[in-house]
């Protein structure tokens, strides 16, 4: 292959003549890379979130291996480089709580070396926007692999998704109707293969999220992890990496406010997770896009939810690959001028191009408009004064009898107040109470944890209660579901108006209407806040104390305040 003409950052490290390059060079050459891969071609980073305590990312370095095909196909030089990665399922006090960190890492790493362009692999929840973030920072061309779902669980006959059947079992067990033993053989029939969370959970959302913001080739969302399209996807990526360097293909040409537009309403669309707000809204602030939550309600209250996945439906991603995957619904919405088919993509092409005449082929799976699982989908943003700067409620997720409630609160301080009393046979709560749950946001928990769902108490599970109001400053998982006001702005650890709800308070939600109000005459409100204190953290100091000093609200996707916007990929001042 004749050499490139440009000249690529690496060159910074990798063209020196002189004692620098020589050092750069023959260190790198202890990995038995021939000489012509330092003479000047587009320098390939993959960022790899490999890690076997990210059971979701664990078949990572196989697919790094297929990009790396493609890369050298195309004449590029690839490099693999290991970032933080967090998985939802191990890590303490939370993902989230690590997701800045990872960002950071992502952005260092790259603004440290020798990268032209960057490939990331994601999967599990906070390793999507954690890479993103970073990698818009720095604003290379930047391309993402998804790590795909797991293949379908299968229990007894049935079909199990991940997350959203741990709750049903769990309540299940809780209320008689399921014993322990067919609990614990329900693990690992739900987790038959590598991969992701296979229900519309947050990882399943991301992805589609990365593909109708533009960043993958057309189709890669919902590829099971195991199907060999998924290889060759990553093969094909390594390819078009390398197309993107020598293009000049930036993410900031492809991360505008109607590639944002695009994800949003396509995420009302798939019934994603309300996690997709945090981190979109986190990202634009890299990308330095105007977005705001009153965008999210706007955009995405005329789409209908088309997707018929739990925890919203009944299928799983593989159905959802089968049926068409993302391709289907963005040529749905396009048809129907909900989607901006201008939208450039990483494939060069623009999105509508790319999705234009793709056909579904199971409408259970993927509904046509006029036989939505949910007339209106997406994500309402409440306002009142118990939340002014907003709180959110998944429509999709929510019991529509309790769409417009008036209940007596009842109050949890923290998730271990919650914990220490739900199940007290004393506990004063019927299902028309609404249960509020306080100092779990950015700074309260602190990460904001996925605890918003909370479980109802034994005694009205038993009863056969399934759903109830509930509202706090905490996320949920993806996964989960039920009518449940999550990401109340400002949270209660940052002397929040829900710092200030009693027991026995009245509040209403009216999700039509847009409102959530807590019913206290304002003088009671104005008593109560000077009678206030703010939660102390629990252990200052490290990376816990950076976080709480700087994370920012959910409405600003939690970010830290110094880490918003695009620093670039200049090159540091050389080390020797
Ligand atoms: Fe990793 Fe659900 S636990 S995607």
């Amino acid at each position: 292959m004749a050499k490139d003409e440009k000249t690529y950052r690496s060159a910074s490290w990798f063209g020196l003549g002189d004692r620098d390059g020589f050092i750069h060079r023959s260190w790198m050459r202890n990995q038995g890379y021939p000489d012509d891969l330092f003479d000047g071609r587009p320098v390939i980073g993959i960022c790899n979130t490999f890690s076997e305590l990210t059971p979701c990312n664990g078949h990572f370095r196989q697919i790094a291996d297929y990009v790396k095909r493609g890369v050298y196909e195309a004449g590029g030089f690839p490099l693999e480089f290991p970032v933080t990665s967090t998985g939802e399922t191990l890590v303490r006090p939370s993902a989230m709580f690590l997701r800045n960190l990872m960002a950071m890492d992502v952005e260092e790493s790259i603004r440290a070396n020798p990268i032209d362009g960057v490939v990331l692999l994601t999967g599990c929840d906070k390793t999507t926007p954690g890479l993103l973030m970073g990698a818009a920072s720095c604003d290379l061309p930047s391309i993402v692999v998804p790590g795909g779902p797991m293949l379908s669980g299968r229990f007894q006959g049935t079909t199990i998704g991940s997350g959203t059947s741990v709750w049903q079992f769990s309540e299940e067990v809780r209320a008689g109707k399921m014993s322990e033993a067919d609990f614990l053989e329900a693990e690992s029939c739900m987790s038959r293969s590598a991969g992701h969370c296979m229900t519309m959970g947050t990882a399943s959302t991301m992805a589609s999220m990365c593909e109708s913001l533009g960043l993958t080739l057309p189709g890669a969302a919902a590829i099971p992890a195991v199907d060999s399209r998924r290889y060759k996807t990553a093969w094909l990526t390594g390819r078009r990496i390398v197309e993107m360097v020598r293009e000049d293909l930036r993410l900031s040409k492809i991360l505008t406010r109607t590639a944002f537009e695009n994800a949003v309403r396509a995420n009302a669309a798939i019934g994603g997770s309300t996690n997709a707000v945090i981190h979109l809204m986190a990202l634009a602030g890299r990308a330095e896009v105007a977005l705001s939550l009153e965008d999210w309600d706007e955009w995405g209250r005329e789409v209908p939810t088309l997707v018929n996945l739990m925890p919203a439906g009944r299928f799983l991603m593989e159905d959802f690959y089968y049926a068409g995957g993302l391709p289907g619904v963005l040529a749905r919405l396009l048809e129907r001028n909900l989607l901006r088919g201008e939208a450039p993509t990483v494939n060069g092409r623009t999105i509508g191009e790319n999705v234009a005449g793709t056909r579904v082929w199971n409408e259970e799976v993927i509904r046509p408009f006029d036989k939505p699982l949910l007339a209106s989908g997406g994500i309402a943003v409440l306002k009142g004064n118990l939340a002014p700067g907003g709180a959110l409620v998944k429509v999709a997720a929510a019991s529509k009898n309790l769409m417009k409630h008036t209940g007596r609160a009842v109050v949890f301080s923290s998730i271990e107040d919650y914990k220490a009393r739900i199940d007290d046979p004393a506990l004063e709560i019927d299902e028309t109470s609404v249960m509020v749950l306080q100092n779990c946001g950015p700074k309260g928990y602190p990460g904001m944890a996925e605890v918003g769902n909370m479980a109802l108490p034994e005694k009205l599970l038993k009863k056969g209660v399934r759903d109830m109001v509930r509202i706090s400053d905490a996320r949920m998982s993806g996964t989960a579901y039920g009518t449940v006001v999550l990401h109340v702005v400002p949270e209660a650890a940052d002397g929040g108006p829900l710092a200030l709800v009693r027991t026995g308070d009245i509040i209403e939600l009216d999700v039509e209407a847009r409102r959530l109000h807590l019913d206290v005459p304002e003088e009671e409100l104005q008593h109560r806040r000077r009678q206030w204190q703010p939660p102390k953290p629990s252990f200052p100091g490290g990376y816990q104390e950076l976080y709480i000093r700087h994370v920012q609200q959910a409405d600003k996707g939690c970010d830290f305040d110094f880490l918003r916007g695009r620093r670039g990929a200049g090159v540091p001042k050389e080390n020797h």
